[in-house]
């Protein structure tokens, strides 16, 4: 972003070098004089880490006392090319910003959230292009950056200091968004499909994903680990490799898979980031149908809840299976039985209303609600019963499955809750099988129950 046309003042460009030299303006490339440039991009298209992303000949006295001051400043001898490589970098992510704000629609309309922001360009730009709100979340504190640039370009991007937890395999509190934005940070999740399917969940309308890519072929499914986690030294086993390439047919289909139908490829500009650079990479621009904000939208079998976007409060009719309507509410999927008319009350409790099925995976759903049709027309319905009790386990037969059910949950209406969710209970087809996995999970606790 060239800030050069904003005409800083002499304190803006003291604190935009001050930053700069401490490292909270050096990745992404801003212009804010002639005498202050900053970016990675010469080090991305000569492959050389370390090169520099600062041109700042005269370090203000200020920054004597930092730290490592110079340890990102660039030899001069090689301005011209930084300098024009970070001009290819600007006119990358512009690109992105272009076609982010093409397919998707005017910025005045809609939220965007970008996760691992860095110093904001993106949602300083899309805050300067007039977007409803615009915010940016890193692990790094970047709101001494912020801070400068909105001072300087008269916006309101906003900045949340949250790392993306990979136990969790979300931003605690994160919101959603109408567009969220990943930039370059798949890349150093350990986690790639997880991350997506959170970065799905925010999603609302569309996901514009950057990400470095291997070279297999667009129908491979690939994802290939580069290294240990050099840059995030905390991370610790499963999370800590990096530089992780996911195929080009890996991350389409997991962008499918999520619900996006409409996908767009971000395409090279020629005063762009040379192809050496750019064709190790894949943007994809993910955006959900038309028919999903309407509620008619039939999502394929595999998906889960979780692979929507989950701020719209409308029940979505998926499909109907015999004398049940199949419903898609709150991340949840609902067997409701004809005749039930359930969203009256926003705060209706669904499960007491009779004969309602519920679960967290639309094809478990599909397979009991077929159960429960098949036994209502021809056999016997059978309603969950004891079987046996192994130490203080109770062993219930429910639709054809055995459950181990902790005595210490208390008691509840086995038929009208998701036992995939409750804590301790053990589940299989076979009896006998059921049994051996009690005994041992028995046996791990110190065997106190024996
Ligand atoms: C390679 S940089 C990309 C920056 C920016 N998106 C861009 O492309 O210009 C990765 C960014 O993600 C941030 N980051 C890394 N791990 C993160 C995590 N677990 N949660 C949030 N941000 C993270 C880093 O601090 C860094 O700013």
């Amino acid at each position: 972003m060239d800030l050069r046309p904003y005409n800083l003042s002499q304190d803006q460009l003291v604190r935009a070098a001050e930053l700069a030299v401490s490292g909270l303006i050096c990745y992404q490339p801003f212009i804010f004089s002639d005498n202050l440039i900053t970016g990675a991009g010469y080090e991305f298209a000569k492959v050389k880490e370390g090169a520099g992303m600062i041109y700042c000949p005269q370090l203000p006295p200020s920054t004597t006392t930092y730290k490592n001051a110079k340890r990102h400043l660039i030899d001069p001898a090689i301005l011209d090319e930084f300098r024009n490589y970070n001009d290819s970098l600007r006119v990358l992510y512009e690109s992105m910003l272009d076609l982010i704000v093409e397919k998707v629609g005017d910025p005045r309309d809609l939220t965007y959230a970008d996760v691992g922001s860095c110093t904001g360009y993106f949602p300083l730009s899309l805050a300067k292009r007039g977007a409803k709100e615009a915010v940016g979340y890193d692990v790094v504190d970047y709101a001494p950056t912020y801070e400068l640039l909105n001072q300087i370009l008269g916006t309101n991007a906003k900045f949340k200091r949250a790392a993306y937890d990979h136990e969790l395999g979300t931003v605690p509190g994160a919101g959603t968004f109408d567009v969220v934005l990943s930039i370059a940070l798949l890349v150093h999740m350990s986690d790639p499909l997880r991350h997506l399917a959170f970065l799905g969940k925010i999603a609302r309308k569309a996901l514009f994903v950057w990400t470095f890519t291997s070279n297999a072929e667009e129908d491979e499914m690939v994802n290939r680990y580069t290294s240990i986690n050099r840059y995030y030294e905390t991370a610790r086993f499963p999370y800590c490799f990096d530089m992780t390439q996911l195929s080009p047919g890996l991350l389409r289909r997991s962008l499918e898979a999520m619900g996006f139908t409409e996908i767009h490829l971000l395409q090279p500009r020629p005063d762009g980031m040379p192809a050496s650079c750019f064709n190790r990479h894949r943007g994809y621009l993910a955006i959900r149908p038309q028919e999903w904000a309407e509620g008619s939208f039939v999502p394929r079998p595999y998906w889960t809840a979780d692979s929507f976007a989950i701020a719209d409060p409308l029940p979505h009719i998926i499909e109907t299976i015999g004398n049940y309507n199949i419903v898609l509410y709150k991340q949840r999927f609902y067997a409701f039985p004809h005749g039930l008319s359930p969203f009256g009350s926003e705060t209706a409790d669904l499960m007491a209303l009779p004969g309602v099925i519920s679960h967290a995976f639309l094809d478990e759903l599909r397979r009991v609600v077929r159960q429960t049709i098949d036994q209502s027309v021809g056999r016997v319905v059978h309603s969950p019963h004891q079987v046996e009790a192994i130490a203080d386990y109770n062993i219930i037969e429910y639709l054809g499955r055995y459950h181990a059910i902790p005595q210490w949950l208390g008691p509840f209406q086995v038929d009208k809750v998701d036992l995939t969710v409750m804590p301790g209970i053990i589940s299989h087809d076979d009896l006998d099988e059921l049994r051996v996995a009690v005994r041992k999970a028995i046996d791990e606790r110190g065997g106190e129950s024996q």
